[in-house]
């Protein structure tokens, strides 16, 4: 009975610590793919391929569902391998959808026409593919109309959190943050539309200032995937174990990643 949780690196961490808050009992299968990370800056066909063979490694260690804590991926990968790859029997779930059903004050299931909602602007900081997939706008016009979404890409943020560099991280947060209130002085939400950004959430908050609600995806999907769970339970897997995996060097990545989520964590190779 495990669930399979992966991402390009760190990020997906913040997912995982809030599915095994959510459920303590449930195993669970974490992989980085920390030799390829950061995703953000390859192409969509790049990004397919090590998703699809991340979740193939998950696979194998008796997860028959997989969360893809990664956005990048959810957003450049995830339709084309549900529509074209996925065997019966799997099941790969994304990070976007449970954050914009609670951007849209939706439940799941609800698939009625896109309506009015009470935030109007929307500030969206993501990876640079992420912005580019448009991703989000189209998951968002799907439920909700007059939403003006303005979107930043941030080059550098992964690859700082990756090098355990928090410093240079921040800065660039900040002037992340600056350039896109240059565009749009006064959001009223902001999305962390990237796994590793909660671990940089207080930076993001103090640089948005305390009247924007940052949302952040990690409670969102974890309560969205126990719901998925009661409905679905054959979908728990067969693997009993807790692990963690990582395609790049354990004992760097357990640093980082000790580092990041102030706990010890132990990475076993891929
Ligand atoms: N944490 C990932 C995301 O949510 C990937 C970041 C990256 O590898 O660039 O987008």
């Amino acid at each position: 009975m495990a669930v399979g949780v992966f991402d390009s690196g760190l990020g997906g961490l913040t997912v995982h610590q809030a599915i095994a808050a959510r459920m303590p009992d449930l195993p669970l299968v974490y992989l980085g793919d920390n030799a390829h990370a950061p995703y953000g800056v390859r192409t969509a066909d790049d990004i397919y391929d090590l998703t699809c063979r991340g979740v193939e490694r998950l696979w194998a260690e008796g997860c028959d569902l997989v969360i893809l804590a990664c956005n990048t991926a959810s957003a450049a990968a995830l339709r084309r391998m549900q529509e074209s790859w996925l065997p019966p029997g799997k099941r790969v779930l994304g990070v976007f959808v449970p954050l914009i059903e609670s951007l849209t004050e939706r439940h799941w299931g609800d698939n009625s026409p896109p309506r009015e909602v009470e935030v109007k602007h929307v500030a969206l900081f993501a990876t640079p593919a992420t912005v580019a997939s448009r991703a989000f706008q189209r998951e968002l016009a799907f439920r909700a109309i007059g939403v003006d979404v303005e979107a930043q890409p941030c080059g550098g943020v992964v690859d700082a959190i990756e090098d355990g560099d928090e410093m240079l991280a921040e800065a660039l947060v900040r002037s992340h943050v600056e350039a896109l209130k240059r565009r749009m002085p006064h959001p009223q939400a902001a999305i962390l539309g990237c796994t590793h950004y909660p671990l940089m959430e207080r930076t993001f908050q103090s640089a948005l200032g305390d009247g924007v609600k940052v949302f952040s995806q990690a409670d969102l999907v974890a309560e969205s995937l126990a719901d998925y769970l009661a409905r679905r339970p054959g979908f728990r897997g067969k693997g009993t174990v807790s692990r963690y995996l990582t395609t790049g060097d354990p004992a760097r990545v357990s640093t980082k990643a000790t580092q990041f989520l102030r706990r010890q964590i132990t990475f076993e190779p891929a």
